[in-house]
């Protein structure tokens, strides 16, 4: 309960109850609501802890009446008065404080207030970005308020449940050398090194790998981290993570630690996390999900049907199978009576994914089978078709035919698109680890490899003689956290070996010179007697996004970003002056 010492007042609004009736008790805060019934004047005044009554009578309140008869809502007032029970049938079982009211004997009013933009209460819907041009107005209203609360309260338990374990907390710079995560850099011109910029860090990384090799063993931050990519419900410019890192451990030991401090953390949100947590590799989730963040609440897993139409004569079907691919379908069951253009809808979506196109044959509840395929299809592949996908009347399955990772990847984001469509419910806590991640992917836009989480993981040991002859079979000791279908943290273990640490950065197109300007520093430290070590970083906002119930990661941050990037409370980015270009050494056109 928020406490009232230090204050010019004597106790807060939303504590108030039976327990204090007949006290003189002196409030401060803001007018959530008045109400003149003509005699008595009420005044809802709210603080931080809640709202409470306040009644004015022209009688006892003297010249509080006249101060109750001009405030208006969000004025700021100093109120005094004595709590009493309320009469007889106007109890408000909804407010906390219902039971009682303070009929006030004095009122100061501490600053005015403009007309807010929108009502202070929960449940609005102004659209977000007047809430958040006004974002201190939009935290007065309770489910705001509540959602930053709960991030105090999950960040608090993390340290605490880390502290516990042995973890001390450092900060690392913010000014610093690009580290590469995958996004783009933020960069910041260097006044005295003209021409010269620092990187805002895309992640703590190296320096907690640094931490390591200076013995500290333990580490952790809560750290702001920054990447200039494009943004979505779950992406901010600059985020914020639970970021740690141990020495002389297994994989293992960094999965159980996490899982006991999860459920320490979750248990602030009163939910039970069964841990340990299940593991699912990689190659399994994709298989089965086609993502590697599996939401698992709900079915509709995709199914391999290269059996089925292993003689297909569909030259889609067969050109696929003959090329070394597969042709894999969901069942999206309640779908089969949607309508061709609802249908064409889904075939866009699997062109923007990266199919070449979208086989559909629709079982309506009742009638014909509809499908522009199925005259391609004999009775034996429909009847496999329908054993394998287990298809009833009512029911529409969607088939791509493409190269493996192609064909998961596609029905991945088609599945997540039915489910939402059919409504399909997903409720409660999915928590699973992601595991056993390839260590290179290829990045066909640049034609060349890539690491698949960043390149200081270290290779499964018994594919490090894969590295140049065959990176996409190295695996790597990787782990993923997955909460509903989001990547709410991802870790692995690290190389310590400043020369594994050379092959990597060469398999992944760093020259030898290049890899030492960029990495010089690391691989420096990983020869003067680097432990074994490992860790994981936790997106912060993201699980309190979820524990908070929300939709996005903007709702559980104090001042977020639009989907382009702008601050519409502060107007950030922004022009600078002349003069502060010309210090940076900067020209703009
Ligand atoms: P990674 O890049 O997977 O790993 O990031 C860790 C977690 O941070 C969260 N996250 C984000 N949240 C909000 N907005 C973003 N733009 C954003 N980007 C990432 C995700 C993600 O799981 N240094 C490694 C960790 C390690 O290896 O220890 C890293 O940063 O929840
Ligand atoms: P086509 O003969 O190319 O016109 O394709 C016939 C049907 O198959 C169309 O409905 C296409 O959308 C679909 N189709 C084409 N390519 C694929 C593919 N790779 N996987 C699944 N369906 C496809």
């Amino acid at each position: 309960m928020f406490d009232a010492r230090y204050s010019i007042r004597s106790q807060v609004a939303g504590a108030l109850g039976a327990a204090n009736i007949g006290e003189t008790v002196t409030l401060a805060g803001w007018v959530a609501k008045r109400r003149d019934h003509g005699g008595l004047i009420f005044v809802d005044l709210r603080d931080r802890s809640g709202i409470v009554q306040c009644t004015f009578d022209p009688d006892a309140s003297g010249a509080a009446f006249h101060t109750a008869e001009r405030v208006r809502p969000e004025w700021v007032v100093k109120l005094t008065g004595t709590v009493r029970r309320r009469p007889e049938g106007t109890e408000n079982s909804n407010m906390p404080t219902g039971e009682v009211e303070v009929i006030i004997s004095g009122a100061e009013v501490l600053n005015t207030s403009d007309t807010p933009p929108f009502e202070i209460e929960a449940g609005i819907d102004t659209d977000e970005v007047t809430r958040m041009r006004y974002r201190y107005l939009d935290i007065r209203r309770p489910e705001v308020f509540a959602a930053l609360a709960l991030r105090d309260r999950v960040a608090q338990r993390f340290r605490r449940s880390l502290e516990a374990r042995g973890f001390m907390e450092v900060e690392t710079p913010i000014l610093g050398k690009s580290t590469p995560e995958g996004a783009r850099d933020f960069i910041v011109p260097s006044r005295l090194s003209p021409g010269k910029f620092y990187a805002l860090p895309q992640s703590p990384q190296l320096f907690k790998q640094l931490f390591m090799v200076a013995g500290l063993e333990r580490y952790y931050q809560i750290a702001r981290c920054f990447r200039d990519e494009d943004l979505r419900a779950d992406r901010q410019p600059e985020f914020t993570q639970v970021d740690i890192e141990m020495s002389f451990v297994t994989e293992d030991d960094i999965i159980s630690m996490m899982e006991d401090v999860m459920h320490e953390v979750m248990k602030e949100a009163s939910v039970d996390l069964p841990v340990p947590l299940r593991r699912m590799p990689y190659a399994e989730a994709m298989d089965r999900f086609g993502s590697d963040r599996p939401d698992t609440r709900l079915g509709m897993e995709l199914a391999d049907l290269s059996r089925a139409f292993a003689s297909s004569e569909f030259k889609v079907f067969a050109g696929a199978l003959a090329s070394g691919g597969v042709v894999k379908g969901i069942n999206a069951k309640g779908a089969g009576d949607w309508s061709r253009g609802k249908i064409d809808a889904l075939n866009q979506i699997a062109l923007d994914a990266g199919a070449k196109g979208l086989a559909w044959i629709a079982f309506p509840a009742e009638g014909d089978v509809r499908s522009p395929i199925a005259k391609f299809l004999s009775a034996a592949e429909m009847d496999g078709l329908k054993t394998t996908l287990a298809v009833e009347p009512g029911d529409l399955a969607l088939m791509i035919a493409d190269a493996r990772d192609v064909a998961n990847e596609v029905l991945g984001v088609l599945r997540l698109k039915m489910a939402d469509e059919l409504g399909i419910e997903r409720t409660g806590y999915d928590a699973l680890w992601v595991v056993d991640f390839p260590m290179f992917k290829y990045d066909a836009d640049e034609d060349r490899y890539a690491a698949n989480h960043h390149p200081f993981t270290l290779p499964r040991e018994g594919d490090i003689d894969k590295i140049e002859s065959d990176p996409l079979h190295v695996g790597s000791y990787s782990y993923d956290l997955v909460m509903n279908g989001y990547e709410i943290g991802g870790g692995t273990l690290r190389i310590h070996d400043a020369d594994l640490q050379m092959r990597v950065l060469k398999r992944i197109g760093l020259g030898e010179d290049e890899a030492r300007t960029q990495f010089g520093f690391l691989l420096e430290a990983l020869s003067f007697g680097a432990p074994p070590h490992g860790g994981i970083a936790l997106g912060l906002d993201r699980l309190v996004m979820l524990l908070a119930g929300a939709h996005s990661i903007r709702d559980v941050i104090a001042f977020p970003k639009t989907s382009s990037g702008a601050d519409p409370l502060t107007g950030a980015p922004d022009v600078v002056s002349a003069r502060q270009l010309r210090e940076a050494h900067l020209k703009t056109d």
